[in-house]
């Protein structure tokens, strides 16, 4: 028989089968096509190399977006984070770095840092560039470039035949942290990142000023070009390129600073995964000629740097408190995630004692004992299981009942930590849910809480008090213009109101919050819980609407509330004069 012959035949089997026994046979023909392109996808996720990978990226992540309905970042949102003390109103503004969102490295490629310069909070991103806000609604690129970092000769790296057999990560050449600094010779912008270095071939963490006008006030007053930085500082040895894993790990990079008047910065400097477990030979953390797995000390007027602790892994987070005491979150291995207050010195245990394990749940290789701190400086405070620890802050004149606590932001938790300390001991931490990788914390000289997310979202936090709602109520009730017995039947109606409504803003757990409800759309509040009738009905709530509602809540619109049973209308009145009181409160 003919080849030709032989498919014609193949074809009319195939077209004698069942209908459903060809449709499944499709099917799965379809379900393997993406299971392979995930496969794909995912490796070169991993590995990042080769002209295809930009082509995968992009199908993997369409797919993960229909798949798994990956939030895209949301353009301005207001939103409210509830924690035991506060109630925070978060606003959010989305920074436009050009970055391309079907980018699947763009998680890595993040880092960045913020710090303050006059009214607004500056962001050094995974571009370069840096932005201002100072506030949603106002960010805007500056006229002012980070220092260079070699961004460009490292791009090109993977195409090189030289370095065939090493593996890049594209988005491991990052900005780790940006500090305003007001130092003896004048104000500087001070960036700290991984630098590149291709003449030798290697990668060190740098540091670099630029030295601000003197009287200026605004980020908008000023610009400068990559040039214009002065590299201050460059930690030793200038690091080779690995061949086991990636080349260059740089999202183990640390780098992130805290100042010390006069003229001192303690650098953080991570140790890039040469540990024993993704590098050949003993953890570099404990080499104490290199400045890596080590907070350093770094004069900005003349770049003389030392070692001041060592045995560190990737610290992504540090803070002085207001008695000098200076304490690093530290991005461990599994369930290793540390809380150090670091003394000059000391030797904190890294690889050779953690908290945490190798992935696979097994010893740390080389170290001398399995999830103990015995032999070196232990940490004040571990997480377990860890939770990704990236920035920290200590929060000052944000509201009283925060002052002097630790804010540790998390990636794979999606949260942040608040940490109440007494003196230098850590007495709890409370989980804030965030709902994004939060990889800074900062505050703002206004007080404002400021966090930068791998959704490149600014969120903005302000405290929202909890307000004392029944003495609000009966405040009210007292001055308001009605008669006795309206007023004990609003009284005992609003009693019933509280058993299932809250009246602070964003407390919608148990049932819409009615805080901001008149003249705001019906059924459009964070309450998960809405019959599909409220939750479809169209417009504003106002005095008709409402007054209808509370009568009948169910021949309204469908909805499950019990009806207030009410029967004086003068009582229905006042309750939605309250509401409409409340709603100007706001
Ligand atoms: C037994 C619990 C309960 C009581 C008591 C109750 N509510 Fe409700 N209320 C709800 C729930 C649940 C919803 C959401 C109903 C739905 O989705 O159909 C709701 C919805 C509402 C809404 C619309 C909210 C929105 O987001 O559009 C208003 C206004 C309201 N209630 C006012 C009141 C007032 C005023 C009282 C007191 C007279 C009261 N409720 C008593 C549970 C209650």
């Amino acid at each position: 028989m003919t080849l030709s012959g032989r498919l014609q035949a193949a074809w009319a089997r195939l077209r004698g089968l069942p209908l459903w026994l060809q449709l499944s046979g499709f099917g799965a023909i379809v379900a393997g096509f993406l299971a392979f392109i995930f496969f794909l996808g995912f490796v070169s996720g991993e590995r990042a190399v080769g002209p295809a990978y930009p082509f995968f990226a992009k199908v993997t992540n369409k797919l993960e977006n229909v798949f798994f309905g990956r939030k895209l970042p949301p353009q301005l949102e207001s939103t409210v984070y509830n924690s035991a003390l506060l109630r925070l109103e978060a606003k959010v503004a989305l920074v436009d770095t050009g970055r391309d969102p079907n980018d699947t490295n763009m998680l890595s490629r993040n880092g960045g840092g913020l710090t303050s310069f006059g009214e607004n909070v500056l962001l050094l991103a995974y571009n370069g560039k840096i932005y201002a806000s100072s506030g949603p609604g106002d960010v805007r690129e500056t006229a002012v470039m980070g220092p260079d970092n070699n961004q460009t000769a490292y791009q090109a790296l993977p195409d090189n035949p030289d370095y065939a057999d090493y593996s890049f990560h594209r988005g491991y050449l990052r900005y780790n942290d940006l500090m305003y600094v007001e130092a003896p010779s004048g104000p500087l912008l001070v960036a700290s990142y991984t630098e590149f270095n291709p003449e030798g071939s290697c990668y060190a963490n740098a540091l670099a000023k630029l030295p601000l006008p003197v009287g200026a006030t605004s980020i908008d007053e000023v610009s400068a070009s990559p040039q214009d930085w002065e590299v201050i500082f460059r930690t030793t040895p200038c690091l080779e390129f690995k061949k086991e894993h990636l080349a260059m790990e740089g999202h183990m990079a640390g780098g992130r600073m805290v100042f010390q008047a006069p003229s001192s910065i303690i650098l953080t400097s991570g140790d890039f995964h040469l540990d024993g477990m993704r590098s050949a030979g003993p953890g570099i953390a404990q080499d104490p000629d290199a400045m890596y797995g080590k907070t350093l000390l770094v004069d900005v007027e003349t770049g003389e740097g030392r070692i001041l602790s060592m045995g560190h892994r990737n610290m992504q987070g540090i803070a002085a408190l207001k008695d000098g005491t200076v304490l690093v979150a530290e991005h461990g291995p599994r369930g290793g995630d540390e809380l150090n207050i670091i003394e000059d010195g000391l030797n904190y245990g890294w690889p050779l004692e953690s908290y945490g394990t190798t992935y696979s749940g097994t010893p740390i290789p080389g170290a001398i004992s399995f999830g103990r701190h015995d032999s070196f400086a232990r940490p004040v405070f571990a997480w377990m299981p860890s939770v990704a620890v990236s920035g920290m802050a200590l929060i000052n004149g944000f509201d009283e009942s925060w002052e002097g606590d630790l804010l540790v932001s998390a990636l794979s938790d999606l949260s942040l930590f608040r940490i109440r300390m007494e003196g230098q001991i850590p007495v709890y931490s409370e989980r804030i849910e965030i709902g994004s990788r939060v990889r800074y914390v900062h505050q703002h000289t206004d007080g404002r809480i400021v966090l930068w997310t791998d959704n490149s979202e600014l969120i903005f936090l302000s405290p929202l008090q909890r307000v004392d709602e029944g003495q609000r109520f009966q405040n009210w009730l007292a001055t308001a213009d009605l008669p006795r017995g309206v007023k004990s039947g609003v009284d005992t109606a609003m009693g019933r109101c509280v058993e299932c409504h809250s009246f602070q803003i964003g407390d919608d757990d148990k049932a819409p919050s009615l805080a901001k409800i008149f003249n705001d759309p019906i059924g459009e509040t964070a309450f998960a819980g809405y019959s599909d009738g409220l939750k479809s009905r169209k417009g504003n709530w106002d005095r008709e609407s409402l007054t209808a509602f509370l009568d009948n809540p169910d021949a309204f619109a469908d909805s499950y509330m019990p009806a207030s049973g009410i029967n004086d209308p003068r009582v229905t009145e006042a309750l939605i004069d309250y509401l409409e009181y409340l709603d100007r409160q706001f």
